[in-house]
C-alpha cells in the first residue's frame, strides 16, 4: 500500500480548518469520508495485503477515519455556533441609540397616578382588585342600594349596552360595583382598592370626559368607625400630597353609604378642593353582598383618578389627558 495516511490526515486537517461555511464543510465531508475518499480507497486495497500486514493497516485506517470524523464534527460545531451568533447579532435591537429624533417612551400621567395610588395603599396593607367595565344593573345600582326608579340613579348619565333585557347591561358608571364583587368573593376582613375605567354619557369639557378613571376603596372589618375612615383619608392626604396638606369630611349623600361625606383637601395656600365621596358602608349594601351587618362594618371611598393627576401636576384641562399629544405628555 502506497497511500501515506499520515500525510493525508495532516492535509485534511488543514483543509477542514480552512472551510468557512457549513455548505463547503458538507462537500469536504463527502470528499474525506465518501466512496472515492482516500480512506475508502485504502480500505479497498486491504484485500491485496498479507494477513498480518492487513491487520495493522486496517487498524491504522480506522484510526485515521475516526480522527477525520472528529475534525469534521469539531469544525461543524464551530461553524454552527458562529452562524447562531451572526443571527443574534443581526437581529439585535439597540434600544439605547436614540438618534433621529426618537425619544424614550414612558407611562402616561394617568397610569403613573394609578400606580402611585396602588403603591401607597398597598403600603398601608390594602390589596388591589378589578372588576368588569361592562356591568349588570344589579352590581352598578341595585346592590349599592339604589332602588329601581330611585332619583339617585339620575346622578349618573348611564350608557346602556344593547344586551339582554333593556336596561339590564351597562358600562359601569363608577368603580363602586367592584366593592360588591369583592364582598361576594372575599371573606372579611377586607382592605381593598379598586382602580378602573368608568363611563358616563357626558360631553367632553375641561372637567368632564365620557370615559375617565376612578379608584375605589373598601374596608370591611369588626368595629370599623367613621374615625377609621377620617384617619385613613388624612394619612392618604399626607402621603400623597405632602405633610403641608390636610383634609376634612363634609356631610353628603350617597345611597350606598350612611353616613356619607365629601372628602376635601386643604392646600398649603389655604384653599379647599373636593376630591372624593366616602362614607360608612350602608347595611343594605353589606347584606346585598352576603355580609352580615350585625357582625361587620366598613367604610368606602371613591376618588376621581384623573382629577388627582390634574391636581398634582397643575393641569387645567382634563381633555389634555386624552389627546395623546406627545408635547404635552412628554412633560410628565
Ligand atoms: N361612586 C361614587 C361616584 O362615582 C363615588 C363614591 C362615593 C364612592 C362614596 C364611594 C363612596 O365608595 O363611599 O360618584
Amino acid at each position: 500500500m502506497t497511500i501515506d495516511l499520515d500525510r493525508h490526515l495532516a492535509e485534511a486537517a488543514t483543509s477542514v480548518a480552512a472551510v468557512g461555511d457549513l455548505d463547503a464543510l458538507r462537500v469536504l465531508d463527502g470528499e474525506l469520508l465518501g466512496k472515492s475518499s482516500v480512506v475508502t480507497e485504502a480500505r479497498r486495497g486491504l484485500g491485496a495485503l498479507e494477513p498480518d500486514e492487513r491487520k495493522d493497516a486496517g487498524r491504522r485506517i480506522n484510526e485515521v477515519r475516526t480522527e477525520l470524523e472528529r475534525l469534521l464534527a469539531d469544525r461543524r460545531a464551530t461553524l454552527e455556533a458562529d452562524a447562531r451568533t451572526e443571527i443574534l447579532e443581526s437581529e439585535r435591537l439597540d434600544l439605547t441609540e436614540l438618534d433621529g429624533g426618537r425619544r424614550l417612551g414612558h407611562r402616561h400621567v394617568v397610569t403613573q397616578t394609578w400606580e402611585r395610588l396602588e403603591d401607597l395603599f398597598v403600603g398601608m396593607g390594602y390589596t388591589v382588585a378589578e372588576g368588569p367595565e361592562i356591568e349588570d344593573e344589579w352590581h352598578n345600582f341595585g346592590a349599592l342600594n339604589f332602588p329601581p326608579g330611585h332619583p339617585a340613579r339620575d346622578m349618573y348619565d348611564t350608557l346602556y349596552v344593547d344586551h339582554g333585557e333593556p336596561g339590564s347591561t351597562l358600562l359601569r358608571t363608577h368603580t363602586s360595583p367592584v366593592q360588591i364583587r369583592v364582598m361576594e368573593t372575599v371573606e372579611p376582613p377586607i382592605y381593598s382598592i379598586m382602580p378602573g375605567r368608568v363611563f358616563r354619557s357626558d360631553t367632553a369639557d375641561a372637567t368632564h370626559m365620557p370615559v375617565f378613571h376612578q379608584i375605589e376603596g373598601l374596608v370591611v372589618d369588626r368595629d370599623i368607625t367613621f374615625g377609621d375612615l377620617a384617619g385613613t383619608l388624612e394619612a392618604f392626604t399626607k402621603a400623597y400630597f405632602g405633610g403641608d396638606f390636610t383634609s376634612r369630611l363634609r356631610p353628603s349623600y350617597f345611597p350606598f353609604t350612611e353616613p356619607s361625606a365629601e372628602f376635601d383637601i386643604q392646600r398649603p395656600d389655604g384653599t379647599w378642593l373636593e376630591l372624593a365621596g366616602c362614607g360608612m358602608v350602608h347595611p343594605n349594601v353589606l347584606q346585598a353582598a352576603g355580609i352580615d351587618p350585625e357582625n361587620w362594618s366598613g367604610f368606602a371611598f371613591g376618588f376621581g383618578l384623573d382629577r388627582l393627576a390634574l391636581m398634582r401636576h397643575g393641569i387645567d384641562d382634563l381633555r389634555e389627558l386624552f389627546r395623546n399629544d406627545l408635547r404635552f405628555l412628554g412633560q410628565f
